[in-house]
């Protein structure tokens, strides 16, 4: 028996405010079969004037606490993931401490954009198995809304906004419950492929769209194929599963025909792959937890089956968790 971090609850939100592919094309030169055809998205949510990523991952923290059935003073560890703080400081996740009302703990903020929850999870993980903390809120939210160029038809068409939570707990059990395995990794040299030019600290630009999300379209789509189909066995390498053990595939929602070329390296039939991208489009951060904890509620994913989490995004950044639910 050792010290393992167990997903005790999940919880989620979405902005009332939908908008779809035939809503877009009224604005860029797109229409719905070119959008749903290439990416496998028909609609985004989308976040009012006054809401922040700060306002969605609150909605979400309460529905996971509630999930998990804690109070919010048993928390001892808060991790956002975001690239879209409403403030360069505070963090999102000092702010919510205060929101939430929990007690005195670490609470900071993790930026590796659309990978971003799955290395709050993996740090997060390792605070729970170092003895550092017993019940972690980890958070992936975003409002991709407020840094993309609404003229830009590249990238307009792509990102939505959301928040998903999970409350992990430390449980004292055999090495394959609760996360299993995790992997990290970044490679900077790509950094231009898929960025926001301005920033706190750069030399800032003149040029509006310098303050908006830019992307290479298809070398962010090769390279994310590239690394997600050789991503699971270096996960499982050391664990005792093979991917056919893999119950559940969950991944970051960008491209439906990037989720697909992951499931067939796996060779797992989609109806084990878990699929918001159509509703959510890409919540970065926020994607992974608001597919898991829509798969939870609507029982496509149940207790004690092993899952797989990952993503990819800009840096290049990737990841991987493999989990028992
Ligand atoms: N509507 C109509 N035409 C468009 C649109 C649009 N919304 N957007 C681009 N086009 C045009 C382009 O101008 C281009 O035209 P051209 O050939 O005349 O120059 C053409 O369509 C490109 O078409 P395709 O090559 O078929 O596009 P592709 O198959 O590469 O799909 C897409 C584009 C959807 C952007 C894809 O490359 C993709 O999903 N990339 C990966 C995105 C991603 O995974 N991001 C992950 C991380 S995000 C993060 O970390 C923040």
């Amino acid at each position: 028996m050792s010290v393992r971090s167990y997903i005790l609850g999940t919880g989620s939100y979405l902005p009332e405010k939908v908008l779809t592919n035939n809503e877009l094309a009224k604005r860029v030169d797109t229409s719905d079969e070119w959008i749903f055809s290439r990416t496998g998205i028909s609609q985004r949510h989308i976040a009012d004037d006054k809401q922040s990523t700060t306002d969605l991952a609150e909605q979400a923290a309460l529905a996971a606490i509630t999930d998990a059935a804690i109070g919010a003073g048993e928390i001892d560890l808060i991790i956002v993931a975001t690239t879209t703080p409403a403030h360069v400081f505070p963090s999102v996740a000092s702010e919510l401490q205060a929101r939430l009302g929990t007690s005195i703990c670490p609470a900071f903020d993790v930026q590796a954009v659309c990978s971003g929850f799955i290395y709050a999870l993996d740090i997060a993980d390792k605070y729970i198995r170092t003895g550092q903390a017993q019940k972690a809120l980890v958070i992936g939210a975003d409002c991709m809304s407020k840094i993309t160029n609404w003229e830009d038809r590249n990238t307009c068409v792509l990102f939505g906004d959301g928040a998903g939570a999970v409350i992990l707990s430390a449980t004292d059990s055999q090495d394959n419950e609760g996360i299993i395995a995790s992997k990290l990794y970044s490679d900077g040299k790509y950094k231009e492929l898929l960025w926001v030019p301005n920033g706190a600290s750069s030399k800032k630009s003149d040029e509006r769209i310098d303050n908006y999300i830019q992307m290479a379209g298809s070398e962010v789509f090769k390279g994310a194929v590239a690394q997600l189909r050789n991503l699971v066995s270096n996960v499982l390498e050391n664990t005792n599963y093979q991917p056919h053990d893999i119950d559940k595939l969950v991944p970051h929602q960008a491209n439906i025909r990037i989720i697909k070329s992951v499931a067939e390296k796996l060779k797992l039939p989609m109806d084990k792959v878990i699929t918001t991208v159509d509703k959510h489009a890409n919540t970065s951060a926020a994607s992974i937890p608001l597919a898991l904890d829509y798969a939870v509620k609507n029982g496509q994913i149940q207790r004690d089956e092993l899952i797989f989490m990952e993503a990819f995004g800009g840096g290049f950044t990737w990841g991987g968790v493999l989990a028992r639910f």
